[in-house]
């Protein structure tokens, strides 16, 4: 049984498993400003989808944190890869926050601006970068919801793929927390 709900005509649904495995029009790749690969979700992608992807990102020169670009998926099931870079978590008092919710925003308008129906994220910053699970899935949730409430039905399905049980626990109990 996959928890989930339906915002203004998106299905927002969570998941445990492996990013590298979604079969979406495309997945998020939680990324760094170089954009050339790293550990993690990063590592897994550019693992799993080949070097097509590197070569692209290599032509992108980089992406600021808090920002997204799109490219091409190699041999992934997925058709795009949405590189988002994250913060990485300080203190809390150095806009770590607001960074995070940027880069849920432009990963779904980078999305929206391909045509794209389906997107798959992992949980940006809360590995290497250290960001608290619970603020984050607060952030993430609360940042897609208010997104897809603006776009009414621009999007079939949301996809939070959380690599561990404990971890898709985290984000059910964000997701219940949201208002109606
Ligand atoms: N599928 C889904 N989730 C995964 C996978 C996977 N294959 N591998 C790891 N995760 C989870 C981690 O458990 C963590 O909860 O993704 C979350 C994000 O972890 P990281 O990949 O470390 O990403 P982040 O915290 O955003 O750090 C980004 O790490 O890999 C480098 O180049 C990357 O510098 C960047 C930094």
């Amino acid at each position: 049984m996959t928890a989930g709900r339906t915002i203004a005509g998106t299905r927002v649904e969570l998941v445990q498993g492996d990013i590298t495995q979604q079969d979406t029009d495309a997945i998020v790749n939680a990324a760094n400003t170089t954009l050339l690969g790293g550990g993690g979700v990063d590592g897994a992608i550019h693992r799993a989808g080949g070097p097509s992807i590197l070569e692209e990102c290599r032509r992108l020169g980089g992406c600021p944190t808090g920002d997204a670009k799109l490219t091409g998926a190699g041999r992934l099931p997925a058709r795009h890869v949405i590189h988002a870079v994250g913060p990485v978590y300080r203190d809390g008092r150095h806009g770590e926050a607001d960074l995070l919710a940027s880069v849920y925003r432009r990963s779904v308008e980078t999305a929206l601006a391909h045509g794209l129906r389906s997107v798959a994220f992992p949980s940006i910053s809360t590995g290497a970068y250290r960001f608290p699970i619970a603020e984050a899935a607060a952030i993430a949730l609360g940042t897609v919801a208010r997104v897809v409430r603006d776009r009414p039905g621009a999007l079939d399905l949301v996809r939070f793929v959380l690599f561990s049980a404990p971890d898709l626990a985290v984000y059910e109990k964000a997701l219940a927390a949201l208002p109606a």
